[in-house]
């Protein structure tokens, strides 16, 4: 992706988006593009899920009805990962906060650190394209790697690119899953946006192009935004 991104100083930035809108494919290539932490709400619930522990548990419901994980469970689950000495600086929160009271607990635990986001970011999509990515989403079980059947495909349909992985299609991207995902976005995290636009600090990026403009969008945008 041919953009240059050279924003300078620390990123603590916010991704916001409707289910399927970018949000895990951009963060990917920033996070890898600066070297710094890219932290995902669902990748790490998904992790835990496969491991079998206490939280993976207690997720593993919510996750398959589509529906959202109490805020208790994830704003433990970010700031136990964000006081890591590698997230000291920067990083990019991917899928969090999703609700009001999510994110004023990032407010806080940024306040007690003595620190403040530098970017949030919204990424637009229409209703009917979100549904062609998730519901043709393909998702590396090894390395993570996003694909999508049509518009990203990997050479193999069932093979990663990337890693030689195993290409996987999430539980919670069948079509009626995928309703109730967008039905609980409008619901709770819609007001997040509101949240954010109310304190002058939200950046709305049209999402709905090919993932090379909306990451010169997104560059330009973190160039743009002062910390
Ligand atoms: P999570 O994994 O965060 O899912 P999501 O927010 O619904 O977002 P997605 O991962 O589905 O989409 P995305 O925006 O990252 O799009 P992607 O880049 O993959 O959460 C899953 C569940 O975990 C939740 O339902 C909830 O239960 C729980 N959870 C997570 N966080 C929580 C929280 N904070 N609180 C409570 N519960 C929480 O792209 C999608 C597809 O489109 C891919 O195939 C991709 O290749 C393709 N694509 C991407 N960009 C483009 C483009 N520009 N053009 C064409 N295709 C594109």
């Amino acid at each position: 992706m041919g953009a240059p991104v050279s924003p300078e100083g620390a990123i603590r930035a916010v991704f916001l988006g409707p289910p399927g809108a970018g949000k895990g494919t951009q963060a990917k290539l920033l996070a890898e593009r600066l070297g710094i932490v890219h932290v995902s709400t669902g990748d790490m619930l998904r992790e835990h899920r496969a491991e079998g522990t206490k939280l993976g548990l207690e997720a593993a419901g919510h996750m398959k009805r589509g529906e959202l994980v109490p805020d208790d469970l994830v704003v433990k689950m970010v700031e136990e990962r964000i006081s890591r000495p590698d997230a000291a600086e920067s990083w990019i929160l991917d899928g969090f906060p999703r609700t009001v009271p999510q994110a004023r607990a990032l407010d806080s635990m940024l306040e007690k650190a003595g620190k403040t986001l530098t970017h949030v970011v919204y990424f637009g999509v229409p209703r009917g394209e979100l549904i062609r990515r998730l519901t043709r989403r393909r998702t590396c079980g090894s390395c993570g790697a996003i694909w999508h059947l049509d518009f990203h495909p990997s050479r193999e349909p069932d093979r990663c690119d990337r890693c030689g992985g195993p290409l996987e299609q999430r539980d919670d991207d069948r079509l009626e899953v995928v309703e109730r995902r967008l039905q609980e976005y409008a619901r709770l995290t819609e007001p997040v946006l509101d949240y954010y636009r109310a304190k002058g600090t939200l950046v709305e990026i049209d999402g709905a192009r090919s993932p090379e403009d909306v990451f010169a969008s997104l560059s330009e945008a973190l160039e743009r935004t002062p910390s």
